[in-house]
């Protein structure tokens, strides 16, 4: 029988457990599959990653809540945007990534739903990475970046600059391979007017695959840092 990654996450969802929802397409469907299980009875509260995310899932009628007010989170279900061999992780294309983060590292468990089209050998592969920064800081952030050789953008919309849901601004940044993540990780992190960047290292416990009409399942190996 054919299942999707919406109708696996589902499966390792337990009654009365809170849910992070994620941002974006995969998200999205399996915010969807969540809702048509509420409407019939199940018993979960959602803690949306965006307000797109909280949009939906309200005219779905999934009661949501925000991560301080329930500390810990049983489950977080997101996409991604580059997913290499150690299930490590570039998200933050569609912008939401630092409450991505939050929710994912208030998790005890994060799954991922991709495609195929988003396992890479190496992080960098599709040659972006996004960073949420300070619009008081993104001048000093771009220079900075720049230094690096990373042509960084800062995302625009009618004309704009791209604001997120905590009223920051994006900054797209052209990356080579990072064969070393954590060490970048470390750096942007360490730079004034970063808040936040769309590497998720040792974060994702298990990544559902969508493989034609199969789901193919990675999990973790490594024991949480
Ligand atoms: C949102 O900021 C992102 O991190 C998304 O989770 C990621 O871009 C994957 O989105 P899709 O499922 O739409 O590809």
């Amino acid at each position: 029988m054919a299942t999707s990654i919406a109708e696996h996450a589902l499966s390792l969802i337990d009654d009365g457990a809170v849910v992070g929802l994620g941002s974006g397409r995969a998200a999205r469907n399996f915010v969807r599959a969540l809702g048509t299980r509420v409407q019939a009875g199940f018993r979960i509260r959602g803690v949306p990653t965006s307000q797109a995310t909280a949009d939906l899932a309200h005219s779905l009628g999934i009661p949501l809540c925000r991560p301080d007010e329930v500390g810990r989170i049983d489950i977080a279900v997101d996409g991604a945007d580059e997913v290499d061999p150690s299930l490590q992780l570039i998200k933050g294309y569609g912008g939401a990534l630092v409450r991505e983060k939050i929710v994912a590292a208030s998790a005890t468990r994060f799954v991922i739903l991709v495609g195929q089209e988003k396992l890479v050998p190496v992080l960098g592969s599709r040659g972006k990475l996004p960073l949420e920064v300070l619009p008081f800081g993104s001048a000093l952030c771009l220079r900075l970046l720049d230094g690096f050789g990373w042509r960084p953008q800062l995302r625009e919309e009618n004309g704009e600059p791209f604001t997120t849901d905590n009223g920051n601004y994006l900054v797209d940044c052209h990356i080579p391979l990072l064969p070393s993540p954590a060490t970048w990780e470390q750096k942007l992190s360490a730079m004034p007017g970063i808040v936040g960047t769309g590497l998720f290292l040792d974060m994702a416990h298990t990544v559902l695959i969508q493989t034609g009409d199969t789901v193919q399942v990675r999990q973790r190996t490594r024991p949480d840092p």
